[in-house]
């Protein structure tokens, strides 16, 4: 683990150079996932020439990431699915899972995804995945089970970022 991330837990930005750039870091960054992630992420077990066929047609709206030690380690995709709607999937490799890195880089598409105009957005999840469950549940979501182990979550982005917003304390 590098010194970086356990000095502090470095921002996600969103990933300059469009469709190109974005294609390359995500097949490198879904090629670093161990299978099981990748099933985690894909709901399905997806081979590593899946990967490449799949990175190189993706088309998202925006791709956020969280470099450390000069490689994506998480990285969120927002697919503008309908006006003012959008599916969003998020992954962090494995060796950074578990230390706040997919909550700062979930809040941080949410912004994201506010700015492009989009007010609801779809989350697909394994009912067994604890990681992705929490942050849905937090943000508000509305959890519905799809059968054979999938589960969607809606989310109100505005709802979802007025929850997080600090309280402010009344005198
Ligand atoms: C799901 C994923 C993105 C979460 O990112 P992460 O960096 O591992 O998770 P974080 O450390 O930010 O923790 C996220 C939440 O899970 C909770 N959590 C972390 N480890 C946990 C554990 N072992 N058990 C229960 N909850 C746990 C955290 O408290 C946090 O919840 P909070 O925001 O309500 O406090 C990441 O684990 C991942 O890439 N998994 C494989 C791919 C995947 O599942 N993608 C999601 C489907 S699109």
């Amino acid at each position: 683990m590098s010194t970086t991330l356990a000095q502090a837990l470095p921002k996600p930005g969103l990933i300059e150079g469009g469709l190109s750039r974005w294609r390359e870091v995500l097949a490198d960054h879904y090629m670093r996932l161990s299978d099981r992630s990748r099933r985690l992420r894909f709901l399905s077990p997806v081979s590593k020439p899946i990967i490449e066929s799949m990175t190189q047609k993706t088309r998202p709206a925006a791709v956020l990431g969280i470099e450390i030690d000069g490689k994506m380690r998480a990285v969120l995709e927002i697919f503008h699915t309908e006006e003012n709607h959008a599916e969003i999937g998020l992954s962090v490799e494995d060796a950074y899972q578990g230390r706040g890195l997919g909550r700062r880089l979930f809040d941080a598409g949410l912004n994201v995804a506010a700015e492009l105009g989009i007010e609801t957005a779809d989350f697909f999840f394994d009912s067994e995945n604890v990681r992705i469950r929490s942050l849905v549940k937090r943000a508000g979501a509305k959890m519905h089970s799809l059968g054979g182990g999938e589960v969607t979550a809606a989310i109100n982005i505005d709802s979802a970022m007025a929850a997080r917003a600090p309280k402010v304390k009344l005198q």
